[in-house]
């Protein structure tokens, strides 16, 4: 293929800011092939994956799940709908085995927002409520009703009003939600444990857990969004459940799909499913539960406890090299925070774009923090190898000294 093809095409029919963006973070090459933290560039060069807006949670092409797909593939890639498919039933029985006893039903989609919208769909519905409480700083995704949690204002603009009433609480007010259902009509709750895109910030585990409490106690549905968080890339499978938070729903993507195929989840109690429970039709989606992606979910999810010690290691080695990189780039480096696979690092800059560019140019893939600009953010892979790591904090040491 021509090298120049993917940008002339990008800038043509897609659009010329990715075209310019892609074009210098590749050097003038495009990505080709990859395995594990590693991408391999057309011109040759490799460089260390940690970003994928944290779908290569298992790296790339993570060998038990690309077997399962392939295995799919070749018996039956998609359902009819008419019969039940065990792909999806196993991926079922996995998921709910790991949520504990409560969290018993399972709608299937493609990406966090639809799983996001149908949780509020469902709390809307039940309660016959319509007001929906998020947090200052919330990503739950951009589709209209998704958008409207979603705080950020530059993803608002145009679109007012935006669907339903949803009011955006101070993380670090604890009468918040309190305050919020005593004037009445509150449907649920829906938060970020962390708030990834955010700018890696977690809710105070006391204030979320009163917060639950306030909702529950007046009969309004706890919604934690973990598309992002959950599946052990900050520890725990799900952050709310082990918190002990009782969600009336817990919200999965990304890299629920092991890296291969997209999918998501809404892991939810009988109470909150009954609409869905009494007509599954109220709300569907055609490829939500495709056995593709059922069969890269399950194989993901065992691929995510067998690599759990890894993890650990993975992150005290980032979260180690992290540290000394803060101490030694102290006037341009104002905090790191992080836990897990998720880090994040605060730039003395309005925006950390340029340096994210750079470091991509350098050999260093990372995400950006789409409502938190400073913020350079990490997300690593639990296989990322020792070596790996040593390139990525190398890469970053390389680039903050030019920077300054
Ligand atoms: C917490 C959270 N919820 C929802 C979404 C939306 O997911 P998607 O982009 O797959 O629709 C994201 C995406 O970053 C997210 O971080």
């Amino acid at each position: 293929m021509n090298p120049a093809t993917p940008f002339k095409t990008i800038r043509r029919h897609m659009s010329p800011g990715v075209a310019t963006v892609y074009r210098a973070a590749g050097r003038g090459s495009h990505e080709s092939e990859a395995a594990g933290a590693t991408v391999r560039l057309a011109d040759g060069r490799e460089v260390v994956d940690f970003g994928s807006y944290g779908m290569a949670q298992l790296g790339h092409r993570c060998p038990r799940v690309v077997e399962a797909v392939a295995a799919q593939l070749r018996t039956m890639p998609t359902a009819t709908r008419a019969l039940a498919n065990p792909a999806v039933t196993e991926f079922v029985r996995e998921l709910t085995r790991r949520c504990g006893p409560d969290l018993n039903r399972v709608w299937l989609g493609s990406d966090g927002a639809d799983a996001v919208e149908v949780a509020t769909k469902l709390a809307i519905r039940v309660t016959g409520r319509t007001r929906l409480l998020a947090v200052r700083g919330a990503f739950h995704g951009k589709t209209l009703g998704a958008l409207a949690l979603t705080h950020a204002p530059m993803f608002h603009e145009g679109l007012q009003p935006l669907l339903g009433h949803v009011t955006h609480l101070p993380p670090e007010d604890p009468d918040a939600v309190a305050r919020e259902v005593a004037e009445g009509d509150i449907a649920a709750l829906v938060f970020e444990p962390i708030r990834g895109e955010g700018g890696v910030h977690p809710l105070a585990p006391d204030v979320a857990a009163r917060w639950a409490a306030d909702a529950q106690a007046a009969h309004a549905f706890v919604i934690s969004d973990e598309v992002q968080v959950g599946l052990r890339r900050c520890g725990e499978f799900s952050i709310a459940v082990a918190r002990g938070w009782n969600p009336d729903a817990v919200l999965f993507g990304k890299a629920l799909g092991g890296g291969v195929m997209p999918i998501s989840a809404m892991v939810a109690t009988s109470a909150l499913f009954q609409p869905l429970a009494q007509d599954p039709s109220w709300h569907t989606s055609t490829a939500g539960g495709h056995p593709l992606a059922c069969a890269a979910a399950t194989a993901a999810l065992a691929a995510i406890d067998e690599h759990e010690e890894r993890a650990r290691e993975v992150s005290a080695g980032v979260q180690a090299g992290l540290r000394t990189l803060s101490k030694t780039h102290q006037d341009l480096v104002a905090e790191v925070r992080g836990t897990g696979l998720l880090w994040g690092v605060d730039l003395r800059l309005p925006s950390a774009h340029g340096v994210i560019a750079e470091l991509a140019a350098a050999g260093l893939l990372v995400s950006p923090c789409l409502s938190s600009p400073p913020t350079i953010r990490l997300l690593p892979p639990m296989v990322a190898t020792d070596d790996e790591i040593t390139r990525a904090i190398e890469v970053l040491d390389t680039v903050l000294t030019e920077a300054k």
